[in-house]
């Protein structure tokens, strides 16, 4: 892995936009994977603001919650589509997330591995990392060899997520997410930390034990990895 340390988050946003810029300049047909959450509002800001044309791009999310329609406001369909894909003057050909309300999410996430898999493989994934270590949300546990299944959520990421949920708004416990074999197919990853909450997940994924209780560790055997920080979130290294 190799762990690039940044003054502050603006700084480390910046630098994810440009490993993603380079997956989408330096191939013919780019297949980008995506993820969501707080820590990648400024890359999303940051590369729209570039004006780069995404329409020979592919997309794939990591994830989405079951049981939220696309249309939701808290979905990740909706998520992607207001911060990145509806503000692009060129947006991808196709982007691809799980279909959240599908009325067989099991079977939807064999078709959304399966689609993946057909696309070619992904290029480069964007990763985020849980205060529990996940990535995408492959809570501790999961395991090594897992694919896009259903997942359920633990209390500690649902805690994480309220804020994007509307008072008394029923949250959702499960969601359709890429597995840790799936995300380790990806030809290379970037994986962004920001913020102190991130701290010790950090310092368990580049100095503690490899193990299931900490997904993110599982990124050691992948051998094009880049880690990018914040001063806060690598302040336990
Ligand atoms: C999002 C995802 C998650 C987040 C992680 C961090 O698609 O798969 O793994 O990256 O939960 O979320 P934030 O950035 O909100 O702290």
């Amino acid at each position: 892995m190799e762990i690039l340390l940044c003054p502050d988050a603006q700084i480390a946003a910046r630098s994810a936009a440009d490993l993603m810029t380079e997956a989408l300049l330096g191939a013919t047909a780019p297949c980008l994977g995506l993820a969501t959450g707080g820590t990648m509002l400024p890359v999303y800001a940051d590369l729209v603001a570039r004006g780069d044309d995404w329409s020979a791009a592919l997309t794939f999310n990591l994830d989405e919650y079951v049981g939220l329609s696309s249309d939701h406001p808290a979905s990740y369909h909706t998520y992607m589509d207001k911060l990145l894909f509806r503000q692009l003057a060129r947006r991808p050909r196709a982007s691809y997330l799980p279909r959240g309300d599908s009325p067989d999410p099991g079977q939807e996430a064999d078709t959304y591995e399966a689609l993946i898999a057909r696309s070619g493989g992904i290029d480069l994934q964007l990763l985020g990392i849980g205060r529990n270590g996940h990535i995408g949300f492959n809570e501790p546990g999961s395991p090594l060899s897992s694919r896009t299944r259903v997942v359920t959520l633990t209390d500690s990421t649902k805690e994480a997520n309220a804020r994007f949920f509307g008072p008394g708004e029923n949250q959702p416990s499960e969601a359709i997410s890429m597995g840790i074999a799936t995300i380790l197919e990806a030809r290379a990853c970037v994986l962004l930390a920001t913020g102190m909450a991130k701290a010790q997940a950090i310092a368990r994924l580049v100095n503690g034990p490899a193990g299931l209780d900490c997904p993110a560790t599982a990124l050691r055997d992948h051998g094009a990895v880049t880690v990018i920080l914040d001063a806060e979130a690598a302040a336990l290294l």
